[in-house]
């Protein structure tokens, strides 16, 4: 049976009218009616399996009935009394789990916001308290948010930057190591890790180390295309880092609770950041996000130098509670992980299959599917990245893709077996539905993408 979208597309071309375009990367008209788990159902009744979990903020899927439970119940207490100027129980509590759920043995305090972009703001301001110093690090291919400091430490799209100037200064970008795509152009295994030489030689030519307050980074880059960093660099970032006074930011706004397989993504590389930066499925979909960072560090601010009427909303805090507790009751960080190298392994034999696939990349349910014109130029294809998103998604599977050309791979964590499995023949049904020139030119005009 043909497929409806005559409410949805209505509903998109009313919001043209109205909303912003500033703040959506259109892909499809999905207006969302309901979801539950991870399954969503749109204005005309088509139902989808969801590869996106909003965003990653959804990991422990939608409307979890622990969440919906905890929001009603602080709903009929109270909405909201700010913390700006009082206490609040949950946000005691909320504070106390988070310090016992990340890496690092020793004393840590929380900051509260609302979402991730704040709280990387935040960082900012903490390290530079800290330390007296002015100049931050962060990567080429990040993406850390969208208020003025966030943007500052981005560096992904020109789109975020024209017009708005100026940003922060002193912040420096070197190139995320990404040895699919050497942005030094070196090949992997015998390039002797230049990369970290680089940084090396700027603190010897340019960059005085001792005016670096922090480095600030995605321990997996997300938005950049799922970039795996290798945990020998990690290793040797943190150490000179660790040598020069320099703090170590990790921003897991995408990669935390319980996405990649661990709590959060850089206990991959065995290294205790300074500073953790946290939001998106923190709260299971309510505003909220937390910067967890060493003590005295903490408490290089007086207030109200970090301070929001709204920071760490009773009603979100509670919501993360619960988010805590059910990844913790259900496994998920385990889930993640078994179900993410399940799904590792049928995209790789997709690779085998599709030329079309270069790369596959993850960890735990966080996957990048990279798609390339040839295997020889590895250029990147934003066409089928386009064409197979949109077929996928008239066949019931919200898929996305960044950097252009790969394919983002990141369900609720509670997701099942048989559902993921239906969303990977639905990718690979697409594809096959694009190699056989199947799916019409007209979408590349309406699909945009990241
Ligand atoms: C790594 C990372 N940091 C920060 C942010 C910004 O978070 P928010 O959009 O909640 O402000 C994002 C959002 O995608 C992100 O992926």
């Amino acid at each position: 049976m043909e497929k409806k979208y005559e409410k949805c597309v209505e509903t998109c071309k009313e919001d043209s009218k109205v909303v912003s375009f500033a703040s959506r990367i259109h892909y499809y008209p999905l207006v969302v009616k309901k979801a539950k788990g991870a399954i969503v159902e749109d204005l005309d009744g088509n139902e989808y399996i969801d590869f996106l979990a909003s965003a990653g903020a959804l990991n422990t899927g939608h409307s979890h009935e622990n969440v919906v439970e905890a929001i009603k119940n602080q709903v009929d207490n109270f909405i909201h009394y700010t913390t700006g100027y009082m206490y609040n129980r949950l946000q005691v509590e909320l504070a106390k789990r988070l310090i016992e759920i990340t890496p690092g043995n020793f004393p840590k305090k929380v900051a509260f916001g609302l979402t991730g972009s704040d709280a990387n703001d935040g960082a900012i301001k903490f390290s530079r308290a800290y330390t007296g110093r002015r100049k931050i690090i962060s990567f080429i291919k990040s993406y850390h948010g969208s208020t003025f400091g966030s943007i500052s430490l981005s560096a992904i799209s020109l789109k975020m930057r024209r017009k708005i100037g100026p940003i922060l200064n002193e912040v420096y970008h070197i190139p995320y190591p990404f040895c699919y795509r050497c942005p030094l152009s070196y090949k992997k295994d015998s390039c002797g890790m230049v990369c970290i030489k680089e940084l090396e030689n700027a603190f010897e030519s340019f960059l005085p180390p001792e005016e670096v307050a922090a480095v600030v980074m995605e321990p997996i880059a997300g938005d950049g295309g799922i970039i795996i960093p290798p945990k020998e660099y990690v290793k040797r970032l943190y150490q000179l880092c660790k040598e020069n006074g320099i703090l170590f930011i990790s921003d897991e706004v995408q990669q935390g609770f319980g996405r990649t397989g661990k709590w959060f993504g850089i206990e991959h590389f065995n290294v205790e950041p300074d500073i953790i930066v946290m939001g998106k499925a923190i709260a299971s979909g309510m505003p909220l996000s937390a910067i967890v960072g060493r003590s005295e560090i903490m408490d290089s601010l007086e207030a109200p130098a970090h301070l929001f009427t709204m920071n760490g909303h009773p009603v979100s805090c509670s919501a993360a509670i619960a988010t805590i507790d059910i990844i913790k009751d259900e496994k998920l960080v385990e889930k993640s992980r078994v179900l993410g190298e399940y799904a590792l392994m049928r995209f790789e034999e997709l690779k085998e299959k599709y030329e079309i696939i270069g790369d596959v990349r993850g960890c735990g349910l966080s996957i990048g599917v990279e798609l390339i014109k040839d295997r020889k130029s590895l250029e990147r294809n934003n066409e089928a990245a386009k064409k197979i998103c949109y077929r996928c998604f008239e066949k019931g599977l919200i898929l996305t893709f960044f950097a252009g050309n790969v394919l983002r791979v990141q369900p609720p964590l509670v997701i099942t077996k048989e559902e993921l499995d239906r969303g990977l023949d639905i990718i690979e049904e697409s594809i096959i539905e694009y190699l056989e020139g199947k799916i019409p030119d007209s979408i590349l005009e309406e699909s945009k993408g990241w």
